[in-house]
């Protein structure tokens, strides 16, 4: 049974995203060995995800599963990509960008990263990747990144912003929802 027809059995399912708090998002995401089905329903339900936050990018760990995939669309025309097994190399220059996450919803910062970084990787079809990144698509890949090896976008807060951050997530409770991503800023 070819790959599409499998997915026209079931209609996508979309997850609840898993929020500041949840251990699994704390957790270093496990390589994956094998594209299987699970595997490209997954990749099917986490876009889904995705598009309903709405976010720019979403990772395994944030539907609860620690296997290192994650999906993006950085609004450039080309659609919703996967991206399994990523690594990233090469990082230059320095960007600053209001950044959110929606595992934590609702909270952006201005955020340092580097402008410039090359991916690699498999997508969806075991095709390997090779791909250089600037501005919004390199801080997608390493926002993304950084959730499959456990870390939030609040560890690369300096320490006044970080202490903000941690009164605001006490005193909102995450009971907010999150706010839907627009102008320069986004979330994922
Ligand atoms: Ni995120």
């Amino acid at each position: 049974m070819r790959e599409a027809d499998l997915y026209a059995l079931r209609p996508v399912a979309s997850y609840d995203i898993r929020v500041f708090g949840d251990p699994v998002l704390r957790l270093r995401a496990t390589e994956i060995t094998e594209i299987d089905d699970g595997v490209v329903r997954l990749a099917h339900d986490m876009i889904e995800t995705m598009y309903a936050a709405p976010g720019v990018g979403l990772a395994a760990p944030q539907v609860g599963v620690q296997r290192r995939m994650f999906v993006y669309d950085a609004h450039d025309e080309t659609g919703a990509h996967v991206v399994i097994n990523p690594e990233l190399r090469d990082h230059s220059g320095e960007w600053t960008y209001e950044e959110g996450c929606l595992s934590v919803p609702g909270l952006y910062w201005p955020i340092v990263r580097a402008k410039e970084v090359h991916l690699t990787g498999i997508d969806l079809d075991g095709n390997e990747l090779s791909i250089h990144a600037d501005e919004l698509l390199a801080r997608i890949f390493q926002h993304e990144f950084d959730h499959l090896e456990g870390k939030l976008l609040i560890e690369r807060l300096d320490s006044e912003q970080r202490k903000d951050a941690m009164r605001e997530l006490r005193t909102r409770a995450l009971e907010l929802p999150g706010e839907p991503a627009g102008g320069r800023r986004s979330a994922g």
